[in-house]
């Protein structure tokens, strides 16, 4: 895309801005090294993670629009590792985008690789965390791309500080080991013992070390910039602040309308970011900030940890009396997390994307759970019986074992035969009332497992329905884009029915995601431009169901030019 139509608002400011501005576009450099950490959690004993540098979360990477982010990954762990930048486009560099086996074979212990990317055309909250095992439970940490130097600031009132807020979950237990154990017995994971904020569980877990509770520093009538970020492996969550609102500006690093609430819900892969003034007046000058699970799943689903994570705001010279708890969400509040996820709309800025008003490809895609039978390498696994598993379209997908998918696609059509096929439906197999109790039986729960994509030509439109089914449970499933934001142009519960959901379609300022949460029993419908030459992976951002099968890959063909069209792999690119 042409520059100055990128950036309108630099136009006011004439050529020497639009200069000034790409001269300041800085390289942004980071180590990481993913090792072993000693940390005690909960009052056990210390047990050993992976985690970046030391830290849980990891480092936070800062980074203005258009620079370019420069991270060398160091694998001192005993594990394979990849690190993916999750809502970073990565156009014309699919080779860093980071999921195992989809665009790289796994960085081995002993081993490195960079990864080189621009940030553009994009401003917000994004993060990053391994794609390979359940090792994102303790690999993550926040990606911020604030705009670039002499461009127009925020489209909103400047903060005085911003806080980031990581949201996630934690075991007490090796979750490299706990992925592994489902894998091999086709059985689904244990719940987390806790959730965090910014990687400790807090006050209200039975522990009383005061180490374990983040707390937030403010000054009467701050306002604070809150950047959000579920990174939990399993579970959506609500959000609150004790005697505080906040005013919701952006979400998946694009700028929203102001939305005003006072609780946000967040499912594992999204991002808000908040305006909050510290403007409170109880007396005491110390709040709660919590997390607490939003379990979507019909009938019941497995158990979750039914517990609060929190945090401390806590107001300068304020007296050290107990803060105050904020009322949450009952676990099952479809109701607020819908009022949320639905309310939020696009801020139209003049020369920035919009929805595209019609569609090339139209895929209609199922998303939920199923079984399967035992794949040959599940060795623990019972195979008189079917097992829980998961599937889009009722395709379970399965990742390649020898080679990446988006080698083999640079290879070509001999190559990707043997690892992938293009035959992902653009509509499920069988058409069913998807949300029916009456529809859950054996035959429809049935799915096998592929490895299939579906091939885009370069600059296609495509609007895709995302349907929840009711098979074993309906859900809200958090389903990612890899290499694009989309557009969600409309939602619902129930059967999608274009008859009445095409007319209530938001063509003027629908919000733009690279994670939507599809409503459980429900439905979701998002348009995105097949701008971007690769292999885009599609999956719900539950690993749980991830490892199951959850998934697909978007094949996007070159374009007609070199700048349009996949470049050859980097020469340290890990091999399997
Ligand atoms: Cu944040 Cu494919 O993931």
């Amino acid at each position: 895309m042409h520059k100055a139509m990128a950036r309108p608002w630099l136009l006011p400011f004439g050529l020497v801005a639009l200069l000034a501005s790409v001269a300041q576009a800085a390289i942004v450099e980071h180590t990481f090294n993913v090792g072993n950490l000693s940390i005690s959690q909960l009052c056990q004993p210390a047990r050993i993670i992976t985690a970046v540098n030391g830290q849980l979360p990891g480092p936070t990477i800062k980074a203005r629009e258009g620079d370019t982010v420069v991270v060398h990954l160091v694998n001192l762990s005993p594990y394979n590792m990849t690190i993916h930048w999750h809502g970073v486009f990565q156009r014309g560099t699919p080779w860093a985008d980071g999921p195992a086996m989809v665009t790289q074979c796994p960085v081995k212990p002993g081993g490195n690789y960079t990864y080189r990317f621009n940030v553009t055309d994009q401003e917000g909250t994004l993060w990053w965390h391994a794609h390979i095992s359940f090792l994102r439970a303790t690999v993550y940490g926040a990606l911020v791309i604030r705009p670039r130097a002499g461009a127009k600031a925020y489209p909103f009132p400047k903060p005085h500080r911003e806080e980031t807020v990581i949201l996630g979950e934690w075991w007490n237990a090796n979750v490299y080991d706990l992925e592994r154990m489902a894998f091999m017995t086709a059985m689904p994971a244990v719940h987390a013992d806790a959730y965090t904020i910014n990687g400790k569980p807090g006050d209200f877990y039975n522990c009383s070390d005061a180490n374990q509770t983040y707390k937030f520093q403010v000054r009467q009538n701050e306002r604070i910039l809150l950047r959000i970020i579920n990174a939990a492996l399993n579970t959506p969550l609500f959000f609150k602040v004790a005697n505080h609102s906040f005013t919701v500006v952006g979400a998946d690093a694009a700028y929203t309308t102001p939305y005003a609430t006072d609780v946000v819900a967040i499912a594992p892969g999204q991002t808000v970011d908040a305006l909050m003034v510290a403007g409170a007046t109880a007396a005491g000058g110390r709040y709660y900030m919590a997390a607490s699970p939003y379990d979507s799943a019909v009938p019941n689903g497995p158990p979750f940890s039914q517990t609060t994570a929190t945090a401390v705001v806590e107001y300068a010279g304020s007296p050290s009396t107990p803060p105050v708890l904020p009322p949450m969400p009952a676990y099952n509040d479809t109701a607020t997390a819908f009022r949320f996820f639905s309310n939020l709309t696009a801020l139209v800025l003049p020369g920035k994307p919009t929805v595209p008003l019609a569609a090339d490809v139209h895929m209609f895609v199922t998303v939920g759970l199923g079984v399967s039978d035992c794949m040959p390498d599940q060795l623990l696994c019972n195979r008189s019986t079917t097992h829980f598993s998961s599937s889009m379209n009722n395709a379970s997908f399965v990742l390649p074992k020898s080679v990446s998918m988006l080698q083999a696609h640079y290879a070509g059509d001999d190559t990707a035969a043997g690892v992938y096929t293009r035959d992902f439906p653009d509509a499920p197999p069988v058409i069913f009332d998807y949300t029916a109790d009456a529809s859950d039986n054996a035959t429809m729960q049935y799915t096998a497992k592929s490895t299939k994509v579906r091939t885009l030509r370069f600059n296609e439109t495509v609007e895709m329905v995302l349907q929840n089914t009711r098979l074993i449970a309906k859900e809200s499933h958090p389903m990612h884009l890899h290499g694009f934001n989309f557009f969600v142009l409309a939602q619902g519960f129930g059967n999608y029915d274009a008859a009445t959901a095409v007319p209530k379609f938001n063509l003027v300022n629908p919000q733009e995601r690279n994670t939507i949460a599809v409503p459980t029993g429900g439905w979701a419908v998002i348009r995105f431009v097949a701008n971007n030459p690769g292999m885009w992976f599609m999956h719900c951002h539950f690993d749980a169901h991830l490892d199951l099968g959850l998934a697909m890959v978007f094949e996007v063909q070159n374009g007609p030019t070199a700048e349009t069209s996949v470049p050859p792999p980097p020469r340290d690119l890990p091999k399997c």
